[in-house]
């Protein structure tokens, strides 16, 4: 289709994008897409295309586009206060009012949320809280943090270090060296394939042990992991790692950091991925969910425990040097506000938890008996088909074949409808919005048997 506009051309001339292959993009030999509209499960193109989006943004369109009732929040926050900030001390009713709402969901030992703007600062502000945590405590070795390899954290330099993933530390000079990683929860591709998911268990648990016992428990302040790992995969651990993990971090005094960055707010079927899997943590990073990304904000959830310390740190040494122009921002508050009370209303989590079931049973119904089908696995309104050479010895594809890639751009191109290939493995994932229903499940069900036919037979 022809346009009358510069888009294309101003996008590749002056566009940096990010996650993108800069050369080629600019190029122009890869796709750009300029979206215009939005409503519901679906993303509309600015040549007319209507795209089901079975991936909500980055996981963060919770509650679906084009919901008034949050627009009208922001409208009206922006007319009344678009900005105050809020240090020493300042708050905006949204603000004031929000924080109390994500503490009347959160885990009962939880007491106090520090606003950020995004999942990945909400993460650096994490780990400079659990420094400040042991200087109080005069502990000032115990600095350390462990991540999983295949976690997402992040992307800047400390929250890139804690994000396993190669292609974040390749040629940034990550990881940084206070950020160490451990085994992934991730059955599926565990190394030696005799191992019940117990044995694979017990095996995690080893590793960790080992790695604590090689660095000393008393330079480690933390262990950070997603509830289900997300971008790595999109992998729920095996029965029993959490409480197991979490015994191992309670008998050397680290401190559990949940990232609920995808999980919080109900994509599980249940308001966070703690409450899920019987998690403890000290805190609880939030973002996506917490506006369905109609604005940015995320937020720390810390603990009574980590904030006796903090107050205690504050008697001692005045106000905690921590803060941003934008933290608790009255127009990300005022849609979170909106948000948490239109997921109340029209009971997502519970759709979430009901059709998300159902997306994954029929993604197994239609896709489990394909040679190259390896694994469907999922939780609540998240799950992932992934591919293999040859089923039986476990074999994957050369990266090369980009197999996950090809699959998801051929659900596009056939159906119209989104899929996210994960960036390390051939896995295809689908994290719908919470309001999908069981027509839209079908369709996504049946377009991706056909992708996967076209590419692999
Ligand atoms: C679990 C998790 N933590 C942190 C982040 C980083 O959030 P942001 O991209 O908003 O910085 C993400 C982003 O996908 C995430 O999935």
């Amino acid at each position: 289709m022809l346009h009358n506009d510069q888009l294309d051309q101003w996008d590749r001339e002056n566009f940096f994008h990010p996650s993108t292959h800069l050369a080629q993009h600019a190029r122009g030999e890869s796709p750009n897409r300029v979206i215009r509209t939005a409503s519901g499960v679906h993303i509309e193109d600015r040549d007319g295309n209507k795209l089901l989006d079975a991936f909500a943004g980055l996981y963060c369109v919770n509650v679906g586009y084009g919901r008034p009732e949050i627009a009208d929040a922001i409208a009206e926050q922006a007319r009344e206060l678009a900005y105050y900030h809020s240090y020493v001390g300042h708050g905006t009713e949204a603000s004031i009012t929000l924080a109390k709402m994500i503490l009347d969901r959160a885990p009962a030992n939880m007491s106090k949320v520090y606003f950020g703007l995004g999942g990945s600062d909400a993460n650096e502000t994490n780990v400079k809280l659990l420094w400040y945590y042991n200087n109080i405590l005069g502990r000032p070795e115990k600095k350390k943090i462990i991540s999983r390899w295949r976690g997402y954290h992040g992307s800047g330099l400390v929250t890139g270090s804690l994000t396993g993933l190669e292609l974040f530390h390749k040629k940034f000079d990550l990881p940084l060296a206070q950020v160490i990683h451990t085994e992934a929860p991730y059955y599926f591709r565990r190394d030696d394939l005799t191992q019940s998911e117990a044995d694979f268990v017990a095996h995690c648990v080893a590793e960790l042990e080992a790695l604590i016992e090689r660095e000393g428990a008393d330079t480690i302040a933390g262990f950070i992991g997603e509830p289900v790992l997300g971008t790595g995969g999109i992998v729920p651990p095996p029965d029993g790692y959490w409480s197991a993990i979490q015994a191992v971090l309670a008998k050397h005094d680290i401190l559990l950091i949940a990232d609920e960055v995808v999980t919080g707010f109900g994509r599980l079927g249940t308001m966070f991925g703690s409450e899920h899997y019987g998690m403890t943590p000290d805190i609880i990073t939030i973002a996506k969910g917490l506006t369905s990304a109609y604005a940015p904000l995320s937020g720390s959830i810390v603990s009574d425990k980590v904030w006796k310390v903090l107050e205690q740190g504050t008697d001692e040494n005045g106000p905690i040097g921590h803060g941003w122009t934008y933290s608790a921002h009255p127009i990300g508050a005022a849609a979170g506000v909106a948000n948490l009370k239109l997921i109340d209303d029209l009971n997502l989590i519970e759709n979430a938890g009901a059709v998300g079931s159902y997306l994954q049973q029929g993604l197994n119904d239609a896709l489990s008996e394909h040679a190259n089908v390896g694994d469907i696995r999922g939780e609540g309104m998240l799950c992932a088909v992934e591919f293999v050479q040859d089923k039986d010895g476990r074999t994957f594809f050369d990266a090369a074949n980009k197999i996950g890639p090809q699959i998801s751009a051929k659900l596009l191109e056939e159906s119209k409808v989104i899929a996210r290939a994960m960036p390390q493995g051939d896995i295809l994932g689908f994290a719908p919005p919470f309001c999908l229903t069981r027509d839209e499940a079908d369709t996504v069900i049946a377009a991706t048997a056909r992708a996967v036919k076209t590419v692999l037979g």
